[in-house]
């Protein structure tokens, strides 16, 4: 267990065993995932090059390093030391000194009040367990005025992923993903929702704003979502034979998305903004 107060124990458990570890091993599939979000995450942040910087749910640590190349001092707080690690090496392989890394619980953390310009979060937000005490901690770190910027996933029926998921479903059974549950990736799929969470939390000018994009899944997508750590776990008692035929099926799936430059799937998002109150 890491040496500072971790609310979220099962979220701590996953990023630290498989699942966190399969995104260090894959920072770059990931990233090539979720990097078509950063430009319009950035822009909504607006940073300063004076502003210190807080990225929540920092990961591998990608949204960090271009943050710190905008703003003075860039900080990513995140539960899995093997993502952090990554995080770590490749700061320091593009040789920047205005990057930190703090392995920590955001929803408990003990930020310095106020310490903060901006807190942004690229897919970092939606897995805390009491999400306006989280956002309330944030609040804290913030500084009267600042400013908080983050991207989340749209409810699952409205991505293309999900067809590929059905694919899968013929074949294997797999949880409900429509139902937007309380600390799971939709869990802000509901903009009311998110906005009664950051006015209780202590933010206003609150702003959700659809924003599509594409996710670049690259060359044998099926291979790399069935080593996802959810897939593996969902699938850990289905017998091979079954788990066979719903890769052939979601291969097939993924077969409608085909470009010139790999599969690539449209992912539906709320870019979300709001001020320190
Ligand atoms: C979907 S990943 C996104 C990672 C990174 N932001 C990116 O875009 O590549 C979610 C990240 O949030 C982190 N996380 C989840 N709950 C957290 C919490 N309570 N405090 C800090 N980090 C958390 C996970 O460890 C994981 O790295």
């Amino acid at each position: 267990m890491a040496d500072t107060p971790i609310a979220n124990t099962h979220q701590y458990e996953a990023w630290n065993g498989y699942e966190g570890r399969h995104w260090a091993d894959h920072q770059a599939r990931y990233d090539a995932l979720n990097d078509p979000v950063n430009a319009p995450l950035l822009d909504a942040a607006a940073l300063r090059a004076t502003d210190t910087v807080l990225d929540i749910g920092c990961g591998n640590g990608s949204v960090t390093r271009l943050a710190a190349r905008r703003a003075q001092h860039a900080v990513g707080i995140d539960l899995s030391a093997p993502m952090l690690e990554r995080a770590r090496v490749t700061a320091e392989a593009e040789g920047l000194p205005n990057v930190t890394h703090v392995q920590g619980d955001a929803q408990v953390h003990a930020f310095e009040p106020a310490a903060f310009d901006v807190a942004l979060s690229r897919f970092g937000v939606m897995f805390f367990a009491d999400p306006v005490a989280a956002f309330t901690n944030i609040a804290g770190a913030l500084r009267e005025g600042g400013r908080l910027a983050f991207v989340c996933p749209q409810s699952f029926d409205r991505q293309d992923q999900a067809r590929v998921f059905a694919a899968v479903a013929r074949h294997a059974p797999l949880p409900d993903l429509t139902a937007a549950s309380a600390g799971g990736p939709a869990s802000f799929a509901d903009p009311a929702r998110t906005r009664a969470v950051l006015s209780a939390a202590g933010f206003d000018g609150i702003e959700v704003t659809a924003l599509d994009t594409e996710q670049v899944w690259g060359r044998d997508p099926s291979a790399f979502l069935f080593g996802w750590g959810p897939m593996r776990h969902w699938l850990r008692d289905v017998p091979e034979e079954a788990v066979g035929r719903a890769r052939e099926a979601a291969t097939e799936a993924f077969g409608a998305y085909v470009t010139g430059e790999g599969v690539r799937l449209k992912m539906s998002c709320w870019l979300v903004t709001a001020t320190r109150a």
